[in-house]
């Protein structure tokens, strides 16, 4: 049989991920820092401690990087360190961050920056945070400095990370901090904000850098009813995904808050993105009627589920996602993707059944330029601590110990040879051998 090598185009970003909170450690000004000091709020009471260290050493981690044959990483930037009071900006955290992007720089690693990834500086917390206007003067002050420090370093960014993720668990499920169900009165009131946010941090960072792409990191889900459901079951999933999936999107697209947020426009917000970022990783049925839960955390038969219920793995899920990018016209990158999985017995042939994916969606000529898996390394999983490994690499948070996962060898093959290939599938995933290199979508 002919050994069939999936090719990616030769300026496709391969790369990783991570969030400032999650690798860097001791952001002790931080809204998480205090959040995780309470009993019984992270998942076995872990604490974030030294995270992965790259405070100190984002630059072990950065030649691993290099080795694997990435040629782009997605990190953040922690704004407690930057803005540690308000007006008060950190020169020295400004300028470990320009030793960082530089790092990357020098290991032909393109930096794309995101503003915000969940955390906040606790004096903004004080302040109401996103339920209060007063967030969107701060914002934009935060950005306009990053943009003057750091700009010049920083060819991609992302305003905010999964706003809708951060309003749902934040304000609905109360597992962010500050913790308080404030419900849905206050993730209706901190989504226009959100938006405020970001459309006052794109315009800052265009003013001063035209040529800076700038969009937002999604998270989308196939969200759906069950099979066989009603028809008003799948009517309810529809409005679900919708308001999960699309309802951020269409606002920024058009400018225009939708019911039951309100009908208001906001100034300065329509088009307000060069790119899409899309962070997928699954799939879940909707409960109808929603008691006890809007999603449900039964499968069916046959379903592959990752470490701690994660949700289901679900690969045509991601084509599907990318397609529904389409309409809003702009270039697409996977900006997070990846599983739970500290045995890395499914992350191999997750990462080559989602990775086909992306290549089916090019051969339609849809605009997707860059895949960015999380995690390079294990990191703090918010809520669930350590109990959750997303890494290409293991860490060992004790010792700060890395070794490499099978699957990191099997992303640096991929990365190497810009390609998937059936060499890869046979050394790495031989169950894949009948299905991704035959024509068929594995479901
Ligand atoms: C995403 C977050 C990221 C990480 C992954 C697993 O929702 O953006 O920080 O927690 O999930």
């Amino acid at each position: 049989m002919a050994k069939a090598q999936l090719l990616f185009p030769p300026d496709f970003l391969w790369g990783t991920a991570t969030a400032a909170y999650q690798v860097e450690g001791n952001n002790k000004n931080s809204d998480w820092w205090a959040w995780e000091q309470g009993d019984g709020r992270i998942l076995q009471n872990h604490k974030s401690g030294l995270a992965s260290n790259w405070w100190a050493n984002a630059e072990a981690d950065l030649d691993i990087a290099a080795e694997m044959g990435t040629n782009a990483h997605r990190l953040s930037l922690e704004w407690s360190r930057i803005e540690p009071e308000p007006s008060v900006f950190n020169n020295a955290a400004l300028g470990r961050y320009r030793e960082i992007l530089q790092a990357m720089h020098n290991r032909g690693i393109e930096p794309m920056v995101t503003l915000h990834h969940f955390s906040n500086p606790l004096w903004l917390v004080e302040k109401g945070d996103f339920n209060s206007k007063i967030v969107v003067d701060y914002f934009q002050r935060y950005t306009a400095k990053v943009v003057d420090v750091l700009g010049d370093l920083i060819p991609k960014w992302i305003t905010i990370n999964e706003p809708m993720v951060y309003v749902f668990m934040r304000y609905l499920a109360g597992a962010f901090p500050v913790g308080k169900h404030s419900g849905w009165q206050g993730a209706l009131g901190a989504i226009p904000n959100l938006l405020r946010c970001h459309a006052a941090a794109y315009h800052a960072i265009k003013e001063k850098l035209p040529q800076a792409q700038v969009g937002i990191a999604k998270n989308m889900a196939v969200l759906q009813a069950r099979p066989g459901s009603s028809a008003l079951s799948r009517w309810w999933a529809g409005r679900v995904s919708w308001l999960f999936n699309n309802m951020w999107l269409d606002s920024m697209a058009n400018g225009r808050l939708y019911f039951p947020i309100g009908r208001r426009t906001i100034p300065n917000l329509a088009g307000s993105y060069d790119f899409i970022g899309l962070n997928y990783y699954t799939r879940f049925y909707v409960n109808f009627p929603p008691f006890g839960g809007l999603l449900s955390d039964e499968w069916e038969p046959g379903a592959v589920v990752s470490d701690g219920n994660y949700g289901e793995i679900y690969p045509a899920g991601l084509f599907q996602m990318i397609e529904a990018l389409l309409p809003y016209k702009k270039p697409i990158y996977i900006t997070e993707n990846g599983v739970p999985d500290s045995a890395d017995q499914l992350r191999p042939s997750f990462l080559m059944t989602h990775l086909r994916e992306i290549w089916r969606a090019i051969s339609f000529c849809y605009p997707v330029m860059g895949y960015y898996h999380w995690s390079l390394v294990d990191n703090f999983e918010w809520d669930r601590g350590w109990t959750q490994r997303f890494g290409l690499i293991e860490l060992n948070p004790e010792t700060q110990e890395r070794t490499w996962r099978e699957s990191g060898r099997l992303y640096a093959d991929i990365c190497h040879s810009r390609s998937l290939t059936h060499r890869q599938a046979e050394k790495y995933a031989p169950e894949l051998l009948q299905t991704i290199f035959r024509g068929e979508t594995p479901d």
